[in-house]
């Protein structure tokens, strides 16, 4: 496999990263996911601009997150992926330095990697909806920096696992926040209703996606944070995240969504999505 590293594209197993890499020793870095199609990136504005807010946030400058989409993207045909699904995982950190909390000296390079694999479209869990649980939502108060610090987003996702189930619903003062690993929607009387962004959750490029088509489908929006309470009074429940899509949630914990089959509004948001172009 051809990867990115640090300004080269080089083998996978020819990548050396410092055990003193600040990635490593306290996830000092921030990532981002994004998926392609026949060579070319989705959503590749979002990303920049997710990337480079993020990198603003935790105060690494020295990247140029424009530069740095262009080399991810010709990791596609360099490893043969220039027709059907694939993805992308992209993650700077703050460099290799002696371990010190505070920054280390300005002249430390950030450490750049990325890396393009296939991707599965998740086409059975589309079509026969899955199981989410409830956890409780442990992260930091910054979860709008796609941070690399996903240690409570694991151990929800692992626990999701242990339980047969695809997704943990996070849970926080008694809200809904987001998935381990995706954003959620709740569709009352035919309203979609997704979190707004706060402090609280990460600012989603799908979810933003799915907005623009519940739009575009003349679908009603309303962005509120949803009690764990009200859950059971949803009509449909859904995910939406790059590698998820828009994934209908069937059940919760051991109660059942509607039917305990797909919803249609969810039906509706998933073919609209799969129809779209990369741009
Ligand atoms: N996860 N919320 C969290 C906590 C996430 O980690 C993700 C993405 C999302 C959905 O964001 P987007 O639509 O931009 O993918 C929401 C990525 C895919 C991951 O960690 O693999």
């Amino acid at each position: 496999m051809t990867v990115y590293f640090n300004g080269s594209y080089i083998d996978k197993a020819d990548v050396s990263i410092s055990p003193d890499d600040r990635g490593f020793v306290f996830g000092d870095g921030v990532y981002e996911v994004a998926r392609a199609e026949d060579g070319a990136l989705f959503q590749l504005d979002a990303h920049r601009r997710r990337l480079a807010r993020s990198l603003e946030a935790i105060r690494i400058h020295d990247v140029d997150p424009d530069a740095l989409w262009e080399r991810v993207r010709g990791l596609l045909p360099r490893n043969g992926l220039d027709a059907g699904p694939a993805k992308v995982y992209l993650q700077v950190t703050r460099g290799a330095a002696p371990r010190q909390h505070a920054f280390p000296d300005a002249s430390t390079e950030p450490t750049v990697y990325a890396r393009a694999s296939a991707h599965e479209p998740p086409l059975a869990r589309w079509r026969n909806g899955v199981k989410v649980i409830l956890r409780p939502d442990q992260r930091w108060d910054r979860c709008d920096i796609k941070s690399l610090n996903y240690l409570p987003n694991v151990l929800a996702n692992q626990a999701a696992q242990e339980a047969g189930a695809y997704e943990a619903l996070l849970v926080r003062d008694g809200f809904v926040t987001e998935g381990s690993h995706s954003s959620v929607a709740a569709v009352f009387d035919g309203t979609v209703t997704v979190h707004p962004f706060t402090n609280r959750t990460l600012p989603g490029i799908t979810r933003e996606v799915v907005l623009e088509l519940c739009e575009d489908l003349g679908r009603p929006v309303e962005t509120f944070p949803v009690a764990v309470d009200a859950l059971p009074d949803a009509d449909e429940l859904f995910l939406m995240g790059t590698t998820t899509g828009v994934m209908p949630i069937v059940q919760v914990d051991d109660w059942t969504v509607g039917d305990g089959t797909p919803g249609p509004v969810a039906q509706e948001l998933l073919a609209a999505f799969r129809a779209l172009e990369p741009a």
